[in-house]
């Protein structure tokens, strides 16, 4: 359908290009995702969460000096600001994590002097900042609402196992620290989501890094988009046991309503980090006995396959992250937070490098309403 002004409509904007990005490659049909040209599979299996922000931000993976080097500048940032710890402690504990993360991100800004430099030295070192304090305050967060001392960061320790370490209190094992590793690696970028998109038309304005941040965590939220994983991780309670599984599916599927962490805007194929997920999520519930959970994921697997793979509708990411956050031991409401902390990397990027060739994002609206309707006064209505 054209509009008047002649302009496509294009509900949910599934066929627009709005932007161009050296960032990530995806191909819906054969499954492929790559991160500056490198497929994801390689970069779960070998990189870490902070070797593959290099790679998103600078094009290209960093040599082992470059890498330590931006190991160094992360981990400077660790800490919060004393203002923002004290804005978790007047937090309430009851307070859905989402929303206290994205109020914490933008309360960020209220704290750094370069808040509203937007030139790209002042943007990179904004993005480190981002990346580097989002672990620490979901984490302060977390502590405050169960009543615990809040853990300061360790700058000895990766993004992954620094996050596992303030949240617990207590070592983390290499696998979990491991486990937590791949999961921000796979899901640090993909192309103009929602959050992303999000993210871009706020920054079109020349407006600031913190407010793209915000606004973008806001969108991830939903349960469309970033909140899916945690949606996985209520329907497999709701199941129960495995037992259950084929009349709770038989159920939903005749209602046909929508399995959460199945199905997605651009794959039609098998979501490519929901590939080496699923061995890992496996390995990690056989080593904390939650293998039945596992077991429950793949018999809901199979039973999608065989009802809905012709519509091009497999497992997303956010189908076995989830087990493998119930695995690690994270709340529920931790999930859709532990995608925000990641994606961080990916908004920040993404908003620095449209900045390079910046234009205001700002589509038309197909008008269906009426017109030339006469006014009428307040008092003769
Ligand atoms: N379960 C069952 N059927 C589904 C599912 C699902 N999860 N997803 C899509 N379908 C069906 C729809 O019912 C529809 O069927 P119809 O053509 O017979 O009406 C068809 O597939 C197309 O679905 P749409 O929702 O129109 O596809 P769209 O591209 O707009 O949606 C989306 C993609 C929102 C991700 C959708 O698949 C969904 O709601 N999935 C569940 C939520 C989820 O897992 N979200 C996470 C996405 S990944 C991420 O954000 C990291």
């Amino acid at each position: 359908m054209s509009t008047a002004t002649g302009k496509q409509f294009d509900q949910g904007l599934v066929n627009t290009i709005a932007a161009e990005t050296q960032m990530s490659f995806i191909d819906g049909e054969k499954g492929i995702l790559e991160y500056v040209g490198i497929d994801i599979d390689s970069l779960a299996r070998n990189s870490t969460f902070e070797e593959s922000t290099y790679l998103l931000w600078n094009g290209r993976l960093p040599n082992p000096t470059e890498l330590a080097a931006f190991e160094q500048q992360l981990r400077a940032e660790y800490e919060l600001p004393a203002g923002v710890i004290d804005m978790i402690r007047a937090t309430p504990a009851d307070a859905a994590t989402m929303h206290t993360v994205q109020t914490l991100v933008s309360s960020l800004s209220l704290f750094d002097a370069e808040a509203d430099d937007d030139s790209p030295e002042a943007n990179i070192r904004k993005a480190i900042r981002l990346v580097a304090k989002t672990p620490t305050l979901i984490a302060a967060f977390d502590r405050h609402r169960k009543g615990k001392e809040i853990i300061a960061p360790d700058a000895d320790r990766s993004i992954a196992g620094n996050f596992l370490w303030m949240l617990r209190g207590e070592e983390p094992t290499e696998t979990m620290v491991r486990a937590l590793d791949v999961c921000l690696v796979l899901h640090a970028d993909h192309g103009f989501n929602a959050s992303t998109f999000t993210s871009l038309v706020v920054i079109s304005t020349l407006s600031d890094l913190y407010s793209a941040c915000s606004a973008a965590v806001g969108a991830l939220r939903g349960p469309l988009h970033g909140g899916a994983n945690e949606g996985v991780m209520v329907m497999l309670n709701e199941i129960g046991d495995m037992s259950q599984v084929d009349g709770f599916m038989k159920g939903k599927l005749e209602r046909k309503e929508k399995i959460m962490g199945f199905g997605h805007r651009v794959y039609k194929a098998y979501d490519p980090r929901a590939t080496y997920l699923k061995t890992f999520a496996e390995g990690l519930a056989r080593d904390t006995g939650n293998m039945p959970l596992y077991e429950m994921s793949t018999r809901i697997e199979s039973i999608m396959h065989e009802a809905v793979a012709d519509k091009g509708i497999f497992p997303n990411v956010d189908f076995y992250s989830a087990t493998t956050y119930w695995s690690l031991g994270l709340d529920l409401d931790l999930f859709t937070p532990m995608f925000a902390l990641s994606r961080m990397s990916g908004w920040t990027g993404h908003c620095i490098e449209y900045l390079k060739n910046n234009k205001l994002i700002r589509p038309g609206a197909a008008y269906v309403g009426p017109h030339e309707v006469p006014y009428v006064a307040l008092c003769d209505r």
